[in-house]
Order: C-alpha cells, then structure tokens, then sequence
C-alpha cells in the first residue's frame, strides 16, 4: 500500500509505505530518498532487537548510517537529550542535506522529528515506526516534540517526514501491554471515522488478539489510510483533527492524576471511550442499548484494570487545568452514530453523572 498525503504541513507531500517485510528494502528505499549523509535515531531496546536488520538492508544499498542510540522511555523525550542528540550530531558532520531516520516507537519519532525540524533549521526526515502507536499514530500528521517538567508534549512543531517506511513484521518483538495501546487507537479511529472498520476489528478481535499477521497488517493500512485523511484536511488542528481525541481529555486526566500514574495510555484512552460514549447516550446523542458491543469490545481490551477509588471532583480538576475550561464547562468529543462524531461542551454534573454510570 503506498498512500500519498498532500497539502499539508509544511507545504511538501510525503509517502507513507506499508508492506510486511519492507524492512529488507528500506536500504534501497532511503538511499534513493536522500542525497546526503544519513544519521540514524534509534533506542537501545529497539536498536538490540532489529539494527541488524536495517544495517544489513542499508549494507545492500551500499548506504553508510551514523547511529545514535539513546535509552528506551518516555522520561527521556526531553530537552537533555535533545541537546545530547544534536551535539552527536554536530560532532558527527551532520549538515543541512543530511537526512534524519527515526528508527522506534513514538518516544524517537516525536523527538527525532523535532532534532529534525530545528537542527540546522531543518533536514530531511524519515520515520521508521516500530511500535503499533508509533506505526498507526504517532508517525502520521506531523506533530513532533519534547516533554517538560510541567507539561507533556509543550515543545514542539509540525514537522512533516519526507517518507514514513512501515513493516507491520517488525511488531512481532512488540510486549503485549504496548501491542494493546495500540489497539486503543486503532479502535478510537474506527469508532469516530468508519464503521465498516469498526465492524471488521469486532469480528476479528480474537485474530487480532492473537497478533495474527493478516489481520495485523490489515489495521496498520486502515487506520493509517484514515488518519492520514484526516491529517490532510486538517493538518493544524483547527477542526476535523480534533476527532481524534476522542477518548482522550477524560483518559489524559486519568494519565496525569498521580494516583493512576500506572495506568497505561490505551486503557486510560479506553475509559475515556466509555465516558465519552456514556455521555454521548447521556446527551440523547445516540442509543448505547444498541451499542452494547462497543462497550464489551473496549472493556475486553481494557482487561483487569479497573477504575476503582476515583475522585471524579479531582478527575475534574486536572482535566479543567489541562483543557483550559470554558466558563466550566469541557470540550468532549462525543458520537450521534458511528463515524459521526460532534463536538460537545460538557459541564461538571452532566460528567460526574457520566462517570457513575461507567
Ligand atoms: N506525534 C503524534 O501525533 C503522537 C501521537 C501519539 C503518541 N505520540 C507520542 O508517542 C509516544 C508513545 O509512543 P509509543 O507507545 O510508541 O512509546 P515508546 O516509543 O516509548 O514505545 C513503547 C515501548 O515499545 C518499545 N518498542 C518499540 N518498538 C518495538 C519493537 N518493534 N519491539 C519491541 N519493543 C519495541 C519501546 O522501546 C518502548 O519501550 C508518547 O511520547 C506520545 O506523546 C505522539
Ligand atoms: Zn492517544
């Protein structure tokens, strides 16, 4: 599948390729995309299980990397490293034509994207995206940063890649708690975006879970495929792009709330689908009676983690801090039906009631 997305951020189109096996070929692949030196970014968990690999492919193509190699995890998506990073770089004569390779999940490509885009004001991006957020997500749309202290994410830009290589193979290494994050997403986009997806993910959810490799390959396209729609006609955020946070304000603030600092992004994403879609039911937006499967599906996901002792005037708090609420009242995305989403402006009593009823 080669999908093409245009007219976005900044102005140049890129091509995201999605082939199980492409690994073998992205040697061939980069070289042809990039003129001058290729540095590679990579983490040590992703670099022990599949370098070998790209270097071999790369070897092929007669392509020679330099490699950075930082440690594996969230906490270290930040300005140290970026700093560390670029002086690899620096030291390495990295110059403007150089291109940069993202080689990981979406801790490497948010911030090799924005090495990328800042460093020497700009070179060449490629993401390679090895986790399932990474490869249905994050990699798609642009958006790229570092964390800070205070807030996730507050440093960044929208940076297109020149090419994003996905092999769906290279999940096979993938730990179960990190396949089923993805999955979070992957149900989130159905749900908002195309129903005939969302009816192919319930029929096939045990293949799925069973990380059958057809089934597998077939999310990636999709979900890719609807993403990058919606990217393209909206590619700052003004108003479509917004969809995609369904599930997301309720399950940002079970994220950020200390007590839940275990809880993983897709169960809280998770529980932030079943608040929305108990408030959509709430709202007489649409009939959760006759939407039970969505429900059981995202609660089969969800698994053993539950939401027990919950202050919901806290959780309440943290999203208002988080969101900026207007005159009280939060913006949720909420559905009418599947694929038809809408957004809803949402005050406190409507969500604790919402939330009892979870
Ligand atoms: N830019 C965006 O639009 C966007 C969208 C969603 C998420 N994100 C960001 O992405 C990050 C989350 O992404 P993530 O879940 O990929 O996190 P991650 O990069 O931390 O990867 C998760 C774990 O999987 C490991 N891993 C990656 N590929 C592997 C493989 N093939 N085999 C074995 N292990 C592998 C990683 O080393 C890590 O331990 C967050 O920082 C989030 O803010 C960005
Ligand atoms: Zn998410």
């Amino acid at each position: 599948m080669n999908i093409r997305v245009t007219s976005t951020a900044p102005n140049n189109n890129y091509s995201i390729k999605i082939k199980s096996g492409l690994l073998s070929e992205f040697g061939q692949i980069i070289k042809k995309n990039s003129n001058g030196s290729v540095v590679l970014l990579t983490n040590k968990t992703v670099y022990k299980l599949w370098y070998k690999d790209l270097h071999d492919s790369f070897k092929r193509a007669g392509l020679k990397e330099k490699i950075i190699i930082i440690p594996d995890g969230e906490r270290y998506k930040n300005n140290r490293i970026y700093n560390q990073i670029i002086s690899e770089m620096l030291n390495n004569g990295i110059n403007r034509y150089s291109t940069l390779v993202t080689f990981g999940g979406g801790v490497i490509g948010d911030l090799g994207g924005l090495v990328a885009a800042t460093y020497m004001r700009g070179i060449k991006l490629i993401h390679i995206p090895t986790s399932l957020i990474a490869q249905v997500d994050s990699s798609i749309g642009g958006k790229v940063a570092i964390d800070h202290p205070l807030a996730k994410n507050i440093i960044g830009a929208f940076y297109n890649p020149r090419l994003v290589l996905t092999d769906p193979n290279i999940l096979g290494t993938l730990a179960e708690r990190e396949y089923i994050n993805g999955l979070f997403e992957i149900v989130k986009i159905a749900l908002v975006r195309d129903k005939k997806f969302y009816e192919y993910i319930s029929n096939n959810i045990d293949a799925i879970l069973n990380r059958k490799t057809k089934a597998i390959e077939y999310l990636v396209k999709i979900s890719t495929k609807l993403k990058a729609e919606i990217i393209q006609k909206d590619p700052f955020e003004k108003k479509l792009r917004m969809i995609l946070n369904f599930g997301h304000t309720f399950g940002h603030a079970l994220e950020t709330s200390g007590q839940y600092n275990n809880i993983s992004h897709g169960v809280a994403v998770g529980w932030g689908m079943l608040l929305a879609l108990q408030l959509s039911h709430q709202y007489k937006l649409l009939d959760l009676d006759k939407h039970q499967d969505k429900i059981d599906l995202i609660k089969k996901l969800i698994g053993k983690y539950k939401l027990d002792n919950i202050s919901p005037k806290d959780i309440w708090k943290t999203m208002t801090l988080d969101k900026k609420a207007k005159n009280n009242k939060i913006r949720f995305v909420l559905l009418r039906e599947i694929a038809q989403p809408i957004i809803k402006e949402i005050n406190k009593n409507s969500f604790i009631k919402a939330l009892e009823n979870l």
